[in-house]
């Protein structure tokens, strides 16, 4: 293995807590030299029912580029990243010059890299301050504008959206082999995966669904007999729903089209989340509304559960009632936030021996 230099093993130390879907993690680094790096990343979209043309992947991307200027501004290193042209779209490659510049200030969101962390569970519902919703629409930049939905009636309505999403969610078979792959069971930790204490249920609850999730076979059989998937949505979705602040859509002015897109909305999302951890607030992303919408808008089959267009196709309709004038496809990222206690149970990452490009 080759000497790493000292601030490398350092950004990159840092920039790994940079946020994925299902902390898949979907990047590894190679060390060119003193100044330069190479992010290798890649998608899941050839087995992930989420990752929808690699674009969930491809948000993470440019949080994990975020975080490493960020990491590297405290260096006085100034980061420039270019993305190789020739690298195909679902393994894009990104060159990464560190450039020395004294000027350069230490990121205010710096200590908040490691702090922030997704909180699944319900959250206290007082209101965001005008402050906190100005700092909230500064950390996206000019390209990007923050819709929120506010009071009881808002969250009630996002709440019943998210409930019934996830039935779908929870009876079709490709995601259930995505949660089957992705959670930790028995654990408040996890290096590669999201641990199952994290997710937002009670201990009772969670030891029924990990019986229950060792087989498909059972899944169906609850789902069908028992509304198995009953529980588990008033617990992940209507009550933490309900139990917010406020959520919150953040726009592209532009909808996004290309790989470079999702990134920059990777990037502008990171400063979001991170911004709100400064603001000591919580926060969990509601993405999977946007992709089954996307789905039914692209005409593309996602599941060979019979009706499973159909659902997301009347959610796509209750969805678009609710944003009204906001327009769909300029939304990149969807989230709940409030203030309330950290994640006592979160995933944590890779270390960065296992994160080298092979
Ligand atoms: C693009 C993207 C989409 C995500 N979608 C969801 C989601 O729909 N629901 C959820 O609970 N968490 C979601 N997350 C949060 C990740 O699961 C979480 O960031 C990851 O497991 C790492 O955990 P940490 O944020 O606590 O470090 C998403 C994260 C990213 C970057």
């Amino acid at each position: 293995m080759q000497q790493i230099p000292r601030h490398i093993a350092d950004i990159l130390e840092l920039a790994r807590w940079a946020p994925s879907g299902d902390n898949t993690q979907p990047w590894r680094f190679e060390v060119v030299d003193d100044h330069h790096l190479v992010v290798h990343a890649f998608d899941t979209r050839d087995h992930c029912v989420y990752d929808l043309d690699g674009h969930p992947s491809q948000i993470a991307h440019g949080a994990l580029l975020e975080t490493l200027a960020i990491a590297a501004s405290a260096h006085g290193l100034r980061t420039v990243i270019k993305r190789r042209p020739d690298s195909p779209d679902t393994r894009p490659e990104y060159w990464v010059e560190l450039a020395p510049d004294s000027q350069l200030p230490s990121d205010p969101l710096l200590p908040y890299v490691k702090q922030r962390s997704v909180q699944r569970r319900p959250m206290r519902t007082s209101p965001l301050t005008p402050s906190q919703i100005h700092a909230m629409q500064e950390a996206v930049g000019n390209a990007y504008t923050v819709r929120w939905f506010e009071g009881g009636a808002q969250r009630w309505r996002l709440a019943s959206l998210m409930f019934a999403n996830a039935k779908l969610r929870l009876t079709m078979p490709e995601a259930y082999t995505v949660h089957r792959d992705i959670i930790e069971w028995q654990a408040r930790f996890s290096e590669d995966k999201v641990p199952d204490q994290a997710l937002g249920l009670d201990a009772m609850t969670l030891k029924l669904m990990r019986w229950i999730m060792a087989s498909w076979q059972r899944v169906r059989f609850f789902n069908t007999w028992l509304a198995g998937h009953l529980t588990p949505r008033i617990e992940l979705d209507l009550l933490p729903g309900v139990f917010c602040a406020a959520h919150f859509a953040i726009l592209a002015n532009k909808a996004p089209t290309t790989l470079d897109d999702y990134v920059a909305a990777g990037r502008a999302v990171q400063r979001f989340w991170l911004t709100a951890t400064r603001l000591e607030l919580q926060l969990q992303p509601e993405v999977t509304p946007l992709i089954f919408g996307r789905y039914v808008r692209a005409g593309i089959e996602f599941s060979r559960m019979p009706g499973a267009t159909n659902m997301a196709a009347k959610l796509g309709k209750r969805f678009a009632r609710i944003l009204q004038a906001v327009p769909v496809d300029q939304v990149v990222f969807m989230g709940r936030i409030g203030n309330g206690k950290a994640a006592t149970s979160r995933s944590l990452r890779r270390p960065v021996e296992r994160l080298w490009k092979p």
